[in-house]
C-alpha cells in the first residue's frame, strides 16, 4: 500500500489527480487545504485564528498545520499527502513522523504546469457542496443543471481570486519547489507534465506509481490463464 506526496504549484491539479490515485490504489488523500477550510467553516477557535492567512493566499503556520495533519498519517497506514510538506520545516518534520511510527516514503510526484495556465484554471474551479468532487468550467465541466447526475449547488473558492492566487503561486515557488532537491536526494522524486489534459496527467501519475505496470500484469495474467484453460 502506497504513501505518495503530491506536489505542484496550485491549480497544477493535485486534488483531481489525488482523487483518481485514492480510487486505484484504496490509498487515504490526505489534503491539508480540505482540513484547512473544514476548521474555517466550522467557526472553531483554530479557523477564525487560520481564516485571514486562507484569504491572502498564505500558508498557515508550521506548527498548526503539522499538529492538525499528524492525526491523519498515524490513522492511515498508505496515503496520499496533497498540499503537505511545503516547506523545508515541514518536510523535515514529516521525515521524523515517519520515523517515529517506522514508515517510508515510496513516491513524490511533481506536477508541473506554467503560471500562466494555472490562473486560468483556478479562475474556472468549481466544486460541489454535496461531494466536495472537483470541476472545471471548460476543462471539466460539472453535470448539467436539473440532470439526473446533478449533485446540487457548485461553489468557487474564498481563495481563488486573481490576488490571492498569484500571492499563493509566489509562495509556492520561494517555499516549496527547492523541495524538489530535497526529494531528488532522497531518490524518491518523479516529475509528471501537468499542461496535458486530466486523463493524460493521471495516465502518467499512475505509471509513475506502478499502478500501470500493476494493471497491465494483471491483463497479462489474466489472459494466460484464459490461454492455459483453452
Ligand atoms: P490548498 O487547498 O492545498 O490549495 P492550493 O495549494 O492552492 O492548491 P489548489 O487546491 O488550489 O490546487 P490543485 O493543484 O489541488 O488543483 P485542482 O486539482 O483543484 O491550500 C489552501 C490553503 O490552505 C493554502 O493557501 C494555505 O493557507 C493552507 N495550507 C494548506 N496546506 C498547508 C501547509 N502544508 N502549510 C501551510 N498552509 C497550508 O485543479 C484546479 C482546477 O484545474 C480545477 O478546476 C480542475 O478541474 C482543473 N484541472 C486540473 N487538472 C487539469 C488539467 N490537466 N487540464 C485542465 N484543467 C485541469
Amino acid at each position: 500500500m502506497p504513501r505518495i506526496i503530491i506536489m505542484g504549484p496550485q491549480g497544477a491539479g493535485k486534488g483531481t489527480q489525488a482523487a483518481k490515485l485514492e480510487e486505484e490504489t484504496g490509498a487515504t488523500h490526505i489534503e491539508t487545504g480540505d482540513l484547512v477550510r473544514e476548521e474555517i467553516n466550522q467557526g472553531t477557535e483554530l479557523g477564525q485564528q487560520i481564516q485571514e492567512y486562507n484569504e491572502r493566499g498564505e500558508l498557515v503556520p508550521d506548527e498548526i498545520i503539522i499538529d492538525m495533519t499528524k492525526p491523519y498519517l498515524d490513522q492511515n497506514d498508505s496515503w496520499i499527502l496533497d498540499g503537505f510538506p511545503r516547506n523545508k520545516e515541514q518536510a523535515e518534520e514529516l521525515d521524523k513522523m515517519l520515523d517515529e511510527i517506522n514508515e517510508e516514503l515510496d513516491k513524490v510526484i511533481v506536477l508541473e504546469a506554467p503560471d500562466e495556465d494555472l490562473v486560468e484554471r483556478l479562475s474556472g474551479r468549481r466544486q460541489s457542496e454535496a461531494t466536495g468532487e472537483i470541476y472545471h468550467i471548460e476543462h471539466d465541466p460539472p453535470p448539467e443543471e436539473g440532470s439526473e447526475e446533478d449533485p446540487g449547488p457548485f461553489v468557487q473558492r474564498e481563495d481563488d481570486t486573481e490576488e490571492a492566487i498569484r500571492n499563493r503561486l509566489e509562495t509556492y515557488h520561494e517555499e516549496t519547489d527547492p523541495l524538489k532537491e530535497y526529494y531528488e536526494e532522497k531518490g524518491v522524486l518523479v516529475t509528471v507534465d501537468a499542461s496535458q489534459d486530466i486523463d493524460e496527467v493521471t495516465n502518467d501519475v499512475l505509471e509513475a506509481v506502478g499502478e500501470k505496470e500493476e494493471e497491465e500484469k494483471g491483463l497479462i495474467d489474466k489472459a494466460k490463464d484464459k490461454l492455459q484453460g483453452e
